[in-house]
């Protein structure tokens, strides 16, 4: 087949630029040869329109409301896939057979305790910090006690046992931490019970009490539904760390600190904080929306829209459900559900967010399902950094196995001064 070409006019020169066409049949435009053709740079504040990479990890459709990771629809990975499996998917390009799932299994497990050097770390901080700085901090620090993981990027097998170790330890980490917070000491991890079973009793657990199995898979669904979700803020940010050929811990450590931020994973948080600033407020949700619409008030609607859904996110419909059976199940009758019920039924017959296609994200339900399962707020993004772990490391690990990757290394247009003299201080204004 003849190669697609567009053609740009640019200073009366005709440019012919490659079309690339992804299996979905999305279209970019190859520049790479456009500035030395031409002089010109593209120009594209926050990358909405730029394609940084091409992957085969996940597809999502932002205006037809489709997310597949590795071809498979998220609403059937949600029903029949469980976490690890899904993991295994993102990184490994299939669904594993029995044999190899196995083989995957044994591999994490054989990372279920952490080095005594990172627990005393841990140890080292305030009850207070916030658990997404610890994470990110104590992530970065393994660095110290894998160094046969130093050359992970450049090495399959370190590379496969780097993501085995990650999978096994960051939620050792989250949960060491917490328990620290509450004065418990640490529960060990038994990752047969399964990763989210194994997760909510190394937080939760107390003799002679068990985690009830619908709640575990409800946070599996969560977690799956996080896994990965193409080049967003902290998936981009790990393979621009990755880029350079830093470590993985590096890479992963500042996806985590990119997630943190409340316009992307940090929303979580805030989307709570919010509903419960509107129960405190007397629970007059319709003042809020108007708040949001203020454009001289800073205020947002948490959870509310998305860089590329301009539809629906997938993902919140399946939350909505996971959220009614959680509470259910715990027979919990949680206010701020019905808070977040009205101020989503407002928000979808108003004008100003129905004309900026702005809907609930994935981010506005699952606070609630993590409230009732007693996870405090400051640890909500923690949770994202759980789920969205496989996805990071699968990102990661293609970066490192394309061909053509190269150093990340976007360009600018300069608007500062032009040349001009030093001025000694003495002669200065
Ligand atoms: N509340 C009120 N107005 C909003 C909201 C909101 N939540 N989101 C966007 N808008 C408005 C903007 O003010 C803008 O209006 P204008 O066209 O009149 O200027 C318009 O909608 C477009 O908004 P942008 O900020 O340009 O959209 P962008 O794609 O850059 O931002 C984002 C997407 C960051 C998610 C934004 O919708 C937002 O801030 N949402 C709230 C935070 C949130 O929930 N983040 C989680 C995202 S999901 C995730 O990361 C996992």
């Amino acid at each position: 087949m003849s190669q697609e070409i567009a053609k740009l006019e640019i200073e009366g020169k005709i440019i012919e630029i490659p079309v690339i066409t992804g299996s979905e049949g999305e279209k970019a435009l190859d520049i790479k040869k456009l500035r030395a053709e031409t002089g010109y740079i593209t120009l594209d504040n926050g990358f909405v329109n730029t394609g940084s990479c091409t992957s085969a990890i996940t597809f999502l459709n932002g205006e037809k409301g489709i997310l597949r990771y590795r071809g498979y629809p998220i609403e059937q990975i949600a029903e029949k896939s469980n976490f690890l499996e899904v993991a295994y998917l993102l990184n490994f390009g299939k669904l594993p057979n029995s044999k190899e799932f196995d083989f995957w299994q044994e591999k994490v497990t054989s990372f279920a305790t952490l080095p005594e050097g990172i627990t005393n770390i841990i140890d080292q901080f305030p009850k207070d910090s916030h658990p997404m700085g610890v994470v990110a901090s104590v992530v970065s620090s393994l660095a110290a006690f894998y160094p046969e993981f130093l050359d992970a990027p450049l090495d399959s097998v370190q590379r496969e046992r780097a993501t085995a170790q990650l999978m096994a330890q960051v939620k050792i980490i989250a949960a060491y931490f917490y328990r620290r917070t509450i004065g418990k000491a640490p529960h060990r991890s038994h990752p047969s019970l399964g990763f989210s079973k194994d997760f909510l009793n190394m937080m939760f657990y107390e003799e002679g009490k068990e985690i009830d199995d619908d709640v575990a898979h409800a946070l599996d669904v969560l977690f799956m539904l996080h896994a990965d979700h193409e080049q967003n803020c902290s998936a981009s940010t790990v393979r621009v760390i990755g880029s350079s050929q830093a470590n993985v811990f590096a890479a992963i450590s500042g996806g985590i600190d990119a997630l943190w931020g409340q316009l992307h994973g940090g929303a979580n948080q805030r989307v709570l904080e919010m509903l419960e600033e509107i129960q405190n407020a007397g629970g007059d949700y319709k003042k809020f929306i108007e708040k949001a619409k203020d454009k001289n008030d800073s205020f947002r609607l948490m959870g509310f829209g998305h860089r590329v859904y301009k539809n629906f996110d997938p993902r919140a419909l399946i939350i909505k459900k996971q959220c009614d059976i959680v509470l259910e199940k715990l027979n919990i009758q949680d206010p701020l559900l019905d808070i977040a019920r009205g101020l989503e039924e407002e928000a979808r017959k108003d004008d100003y967010f129905v004309s900026r296609n702005l809907y609930p994200n994935v981010d506005f339900y699952s606070g609630i399902i993590y409230k009732a399962l007693g996870i405090p707020t400051d640890m909500f993004t923690v949770m994202f950094v759980l789920g969205r772990l496989p996805g990071w490391l699968a990102q990661w690990k293609e970066m490192k196995e394309d061909v053509a990757f190269k150093i990340a290394r976007p360009r600018q247009i300069y608007i500062g001064e032009r040349e001009r003299d030093y001025v000694p201080m003495k002669e200065r204004k």
